[in-house]
């Protein structure tokens, strides 16, 4: 008798077989992941060696943390998910950055999320999670809670999949990705998106962000970015010292405190 097919299991986030078959299929996509992820690190307004903190939500195995932890030593970071499964996978891939790192499962279907982690960061981030929402009212609440969560000089990153502006483009994403040359990816993923970049980026900045852009976009594979309200790098003291950063440290803890309590409730 022949041996049964693996099948794909059902979208499930909480299932643990789902996870574990979107694990293996993901180390496949790994090099073109990474490219997403270090797009995400190079937009990250802080110079090498500053200290910040940030929130990853839908973290899932901590890949993209790895590639943050791993370029910017003094940052710490919340990685979110819900699914326990996923955050015991980013604890062992992060065991390296043992006490930069805090692991909160909570679930972003409910505004309760909120009250696991403890604001204000630096940088909010999220790759490939927020459309398993679904609900487009959903996301666009979670993008009002997202945002008193961010400091003063803070951004919300979200590569994201969007869904396209106009259907009739669909055949030419698979075409696009059959000339590997051209470095077009996006035939290779695309849950259902419960909405357009545009449209998503309404919801960013009616959430309160004074800039919402898209810095990158292919296909159905966005970049959204929300600025909070300035992008402040001032100097690299790594770079203009010559030594150790604790002078941009100093500082940078100086700027929390100064702006804790502004973080307003919508
Ligand atoms: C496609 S994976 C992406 C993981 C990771 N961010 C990446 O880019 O590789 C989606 C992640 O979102 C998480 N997720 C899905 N629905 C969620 C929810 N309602 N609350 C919290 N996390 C959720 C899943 O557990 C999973 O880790």
């Amino acid at each position: 008798m022949e041996a049964p097919q693996r099948t794909r299991p059902r979208e499930d986030w909480f299932d643990d077989d789902y996870i574990g078959f979107w694990l293996t299929r993901e180390e496949e996509r790994a090099a073109e992941r990474h490219q997403q992820f270090v797009k995400i690190r190079a937009v990250i307004p802080k110079h090498q060696h500053d200290a910040f903190r940030y929130l990853n939500l839908g973290a899932g195995p901590g890949n993209l943390d790895e590639v943050l932890l791993d370029y910017y030593p003094h940052a710490e970071a919340v990685l979110l998910d819900g699914s326990m499964a996923m955050l015991a996978e980013a604890r062992k891939r992060l065991e390296r950055h043992e006490g930069r790192v805090e692991f909160v499962q909570a679930n972003l279907d409910s505004p309760d999320w909120v009250g696991a982690v403890q604001g204000p960061f630096d940088a909010v981030v999220s790759s490939i999670a927020i459309h398993n929402l679904r609900d487009p009212r959903r996301i666009r609440a979670l993008y009002a809670e997202i945002f008193p969560l961010v400091g003063h000089g803070g951004v919300f990153y979200n590569l994201e999949y969007v869904r396209l502006a106009r259907p009739g483009l669909a055949p030419l994403v698979n075409k696009a990705a059959t000339d590997p040359e051209a470095g077009f990816h996006a035939g290779h993923g695309g849950g259902g998106s419960p909405g357009t970049a545009d449209e998503q980026l309404g919801w960013i900045h009616e959430a309160g962000f004074a800039v919402a852009d898209c810095l990158w976009k292919e296909f159905n594979v966005a970049l959204l970015a929300g600025i909070r309200d300035h992008i402040h790098l001032g100097d690299d003291a790594h770079e203009a010292h010559g030594e150790h950063a604790e002078h941009g440290h100093h500082e940078e803890h100086g700027h929390h405190e100064e702006h804790a309590g502004h973080g307003e409730h919508h």
